[in-house]
């Protein structure tokens, strides 16, 4: 039987698309990516995908007319390749409805915090400067709303005393690295629906 084809989008390290392409290899993830998308052509996350042969295409934001149009280009590309889950990994963009409704239920983001707490930018630093003593990691479904779609697997981390938002985030990023590729397997486990 094929595999699940998974489309992974990226603006920039590609770390956490790495943790995918290596779970995938250690066969702790049944899947295969069909396509790495970056709207950054430099992005040094691509050279992962490429190093493991996996098709890469850069799309870059600009020159399109509205997002809403732009978007409508990237689901074409994943639609061509028969993705069925997307990931966004680091992706820097903002998905509009045009995105989302072509693929319900079947976008999944992660966040370095334990969302509903700290969405949007910064939110390592918005843990500090909370005063928190947890903060973590979270997968989640895409909705038209930023960092508010279901979640599907959370994993704390503990903020230390002294840490900076650059320590946070290499803590919280580690747990990230275990947390996507599990979180995409119960995904396609579950099937269906979401
Ligand atoms: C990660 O911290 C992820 O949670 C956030 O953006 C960062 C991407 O890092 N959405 P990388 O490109 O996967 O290394």
């Amino acid at each position: 039987m094929s595999r699940p084809r998974l489309g992974v989008l990226i603006s920039g390290r590609g770390s956490n698309l790495k943790a995918i392409i290596d779970a995938i290899a250690a066969k702790r993830l049944d899947a295969e990516i069909a396509i790495v998308i970056s709207n950054v052509a430099d992005a040094p996350g691509l050279e992962h995908a490429r190093a493991a042969g996996i098709e890469t295409e850069v799309i870059s934001h600009r020159g399109h007319a509205s997002r809403e149009d732009y978007d409508r280009v990237l689901v074409r590309a994943l639609q061509a390749r028969g993705v069925v889950l997307v990931c966004l990994a680091g992706f820097m963009r903002l998905l509009s409805p045009a995105f989302v409704d072509a693929f319900p239920n079947r976008i999944l983001n992660i966040h370095p915090s334990l969302l509903p707490k700290y969405p949007g930018r910064h939110p390592q630093q918005q843990a500090l400067d909370d005063g928190a003593t947890v903060s973590g990691a979270t997968v989640h479904f895409v909705n038209k709303n930023l960092d508010a779609g279901p979640i599907v697997l959370q994993r704390e981390v503990a903020v230390r005393p002294g840490d900076t938002a650059d320590t946070l985030a290499e803590r919280i990023l580690a747990v990230e690295h275990a947390l996507y590729p599990e979180a995409i397997r119960q995904v396609l486990e579950e099937g269906g629906s979401g």
